[in-house]
């Protein structure tokens, strides 16, 4: 009885962890941007939203353009270049959206700066959430790969 309990627990566990976690609609990877441009990030998350609580998310373009000029050089976990935003991240429910499309998400509207570096660079985002019973904050982090020209 006991062991069944802890299996149950678990499994909860699992889901909620799975739940919080976010993905990048928009930009797709491959987009290439010029610097000054405005774009819009579309952070979606999966699933239910329950039982875990968003509370931010962290969006920088990070340059890759340096050493060998690939984005393969460092962890993208690791290194926020440019903090394009930092803040609430509170997605709302859109229905209607076209099938297999995440219903959940906040669209940002950010700018690439006009200095910004040409080459390959790093969407990155970090995002933070408050999951089960115990409120356990978790950092789940995303990425894609886009370039940006002069
Ligand atoms: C959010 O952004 C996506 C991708 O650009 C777009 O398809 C969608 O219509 C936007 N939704 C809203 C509510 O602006």
């Amino acid at each position: 009885m006991m062991m069944m309990k802890s299996m149950l627990a678990l499994a909860a566990l699992a889901t909620s962890v799975y739940a919080q976690s976010v993905t990048i609609a928009a930009p797709a990877a491959g987009t290439t941007f010029r610097a000054g441009q405005h774009f819009t990030v579309d952070i979606a998350e999966a699933g239910t939203r329950e039982p875990s609580q968003d509370v931010s998310v962290i969006v920088a373009l990070t340059s890759c353009a340096y050493g060998t000029g690939s984005c393969d050089q460092f962890d993208p976990t690791e290194m926020f270049g440019t903090i394009l935003y930092a803040g609430p991240y509170t997605p709302s429910h859109h229905a209607g959206t076209p099938a297999g499309d995440v219903e959940y998400y906040q669209n940002l509207t950010l700018k690439v700066p006009n200095n910004f570096t040409p080459g390959a660079a790093y969407v990155n985002i970090a995002h933070l959430a408050l999951t089960g019973a115990g409120n356990i904050p978790i950092l789940d982090f995303e990425n894609i790969i886009v370039t940006v020209k002069a």
